[in-house]
């Protein structure tokens, strides 16, 4: 059913991309990537949480099994994607993150959103979390180093404090340059209109 889900949610998103960009003229999206967290993780995941571990308790505890990364070109395209999808009927959010208006404090910055939506199986329509993770391009090339940095088996780069204070200020840095784009689009379009 998370396939399924993944698929749906991944259908949805394409539908609101071909036609935002025969509106606009313009594609929203750079590129989408789906996960399905492995059993192994659902299982640590479980145990950290302090939950039973079973086929029950994942079902109940975890809305991250099914997973889509939707990465956009300028800020504006993330909010404008996350409204297009929770204004769906048979869309429903469970949970908003918002790390864009809030970064975490290493820098961090995305939407995160846990939707429910209706799967149709042979038994009938079961609701499905997705987690939908909506950000820039400059941030997710962020939220690939600073993912490589934390899977290195290293512990000294782990309590490289320098390195982290380095880390985070890229991530200052490329939200100000996602900032200064966005600005220099909209003067764009503004000109596009008036032209
Ligand atoms: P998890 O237990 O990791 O799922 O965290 P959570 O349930 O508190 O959710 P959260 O919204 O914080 O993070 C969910 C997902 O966002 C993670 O599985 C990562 O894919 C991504 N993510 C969150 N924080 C970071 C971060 O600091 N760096 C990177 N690279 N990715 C992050
Ligand atoms: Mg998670």
């Amino acid at each position: 059913a998370y396939r399924a889900a993944i698929k749906e949610v991944r259908t949805k998103i394409e539908i609101l991309s071909e036609d935002f960009a025969v509106r606009h003229d313009y594609n929203p999206i750079h590129h989408m990537e789906r996960r399905l967290k492995v059993p192994e993780s659902i299982e640590e995941k479980l145990e950290r949480l302090k939950k039973e571990v079973s086929i029950e308790s994942a079902r109940e505890n975890i809305f991250d099994i099914a997973g889509i990364r939707v990465v956009c070109n300028f800020i504006d395209d993330v909010y404008a994607i996350a409204d297009m999808l929770t204004s769906q009927n048979d869309v429903t959010l469970i949970t908003e993150k918002d790390y864009i208006k809030n970064p975490k404090p290493n820098g961090y910055r995305s939407l995160h959103l846990v939707l429910s939506v209706p799967v149709f199986l042979s038994s009938g329509s079961v609701p499905v979390p997705v987690e939908v993770q909506i950000r820039t391009i400059a941030m997710d090339f962020w939220a690939s180093l600073e993912h490589q940095i934390r899977y290195k088996p290293d512990e000294a780069i782990h309590n490289d404090d320098a390195l982290r204070r380095e880390l985070k200020q890229c991530a200052e840095e490329s939200a100000l340059l996602d900032r200064r784009m966005q600005e220099i689009y909209r003067r764009l379009k503004e000109g596009q209109k008036e032209g």
